[in-house]
């Protein structure tokens, strides 16, 4: 089928639209970059998306690019609410069947519970509210009768961007060390992961609603970490990272890294989705084996 994705040039879209396209699908992008993508003009949008099968809305200002000061808040609420609003509106309008848009985790807040799912209230403070919002502006694809899912996504992983691209360096120098308490709870997804879910999402005659997106099996900061260096030979050694440190440097945003959020899949698994990655061990091992083999071919050559 034809999908419109927007977000395909960043971390999870590269992936996404390989992995959409070796299932059969067209995958064309929505992108501010010009090039064969479609921009964000709404005539031209619903022009291409006549005939598509999923507008697929992955684009935001990245969430951990700089302090969040009122106008990066700002910035962070627009590239999201706007943009959603936006493709709902071509998607009724061009009579697309369905519209899966990212959201994330930070919706329930950061907390110590345990066994957050799809039917978890709301939490608290920025981005739980700008995560509300975000999923709320799909309203007008939802009324038109769009079959509309929202995935909540965890800590992506895989070492080309996100958490794993930030917290590699020191690892590899031998000075990784957990962050924080190293007690707050990380729910991650192995990006394939991620991707594929997404692709049953796009893919189900049915599916509709919110999805954690967060592997079975949550662990602690201390033990990603203490996996981390296992994966990539280096023994972590070094005391925790005090939480003052952070916040210092990174300001409100540091609160997301020190307090996390145990979630669970309920819903994808109800769905019948099955993880290729359910635990850490698999999702790391996978990813580092990959890339130490593309290194070393790379040197070898
Ligand atoms: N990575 C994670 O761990 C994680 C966790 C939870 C949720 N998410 C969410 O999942 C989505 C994809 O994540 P990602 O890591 O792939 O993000 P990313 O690498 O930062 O890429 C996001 C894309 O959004 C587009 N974009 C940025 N600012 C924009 C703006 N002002 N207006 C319109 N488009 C804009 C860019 O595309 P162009 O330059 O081509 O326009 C960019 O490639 C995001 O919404 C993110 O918040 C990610």
């Amino acid at each position: 089928m034809k999908i419109l994705l927007s977000g395909i040039r960043g971390f999870v879209g590269a992936r996404l639209a390989e992995r959409l396209r070796a299932r059969g699908h067209e995958v064309v992008g929505i992108t501010r970059a010009g090039g064969s993508g479609i921009g964000w003009d709404e005539r031209a949008l619903v022009a291409a998306a006549r005939g598509a099968g999923a507008i697929v809305h992955l684009a935001g200002e990245n969430l951990f690019d700089g302090r969040w000061n009122d106008a990066r808040k700002q910035a962070l609420r627009a590239s999201r609410v706007d943009t959603t609003a936006l493709l709902a509106r071509v998607a009724a309008g061009a009579g697309v069947p369905a519209l899966v848009c990212a959201s994330a985790i930070g919706y329930y807040g950061t907390s110590d519970a345990r066994g957050l799912n799809e039917r978890s209230p709301q939490g608290s403070g920025f981005l739980a509210e700008l995560c509300a919002a975000w999923e709320a502006a799909a309203a007008p694809a939802r009324a038109a009768g769009v079959r509309t899912c929202h995935v909540r996504i965890g800590v992506v992983l895989a070492p080309q961007g996100g958490a794993l691209k930030n917290m590699l360096p020191p690892f590899r120098v031998g000075l990784g060390a957990p962050l924080g308490s190293g007690k707050q709870w990380v729910s991650w997804v192995h990006r394939d992961d991620l991707c594929d879910l997404i692709a049953h999402l796009v893919e189900s005659t049915s599916a509709s609603g919110v999805f954690n997106a967060t592997a079975p099996e949550p662990v602690d900061m201390r033990a990603l970490s203490k996996a981390l260096g296992k994966a990539i030979g280096r023994p972590v050694f070094l005391p925790n990272v005090p939480g003052f440190v952070l916040k210092t440097m990174l300001g409100e945003v540091a609160d997301v890294l020190l307090t996390g959020q145990h979630v669970l899949p309920e819903r994808a698994l109800a769905d019948g989705f099955r993880f290729a990655y359910p635990t850490l061990d698999a999702a790391l091992t996978d990813l580092f084996a990959r890339r130490e083999q593309l290194v070393s071919s790379e040197v070898n050559r």
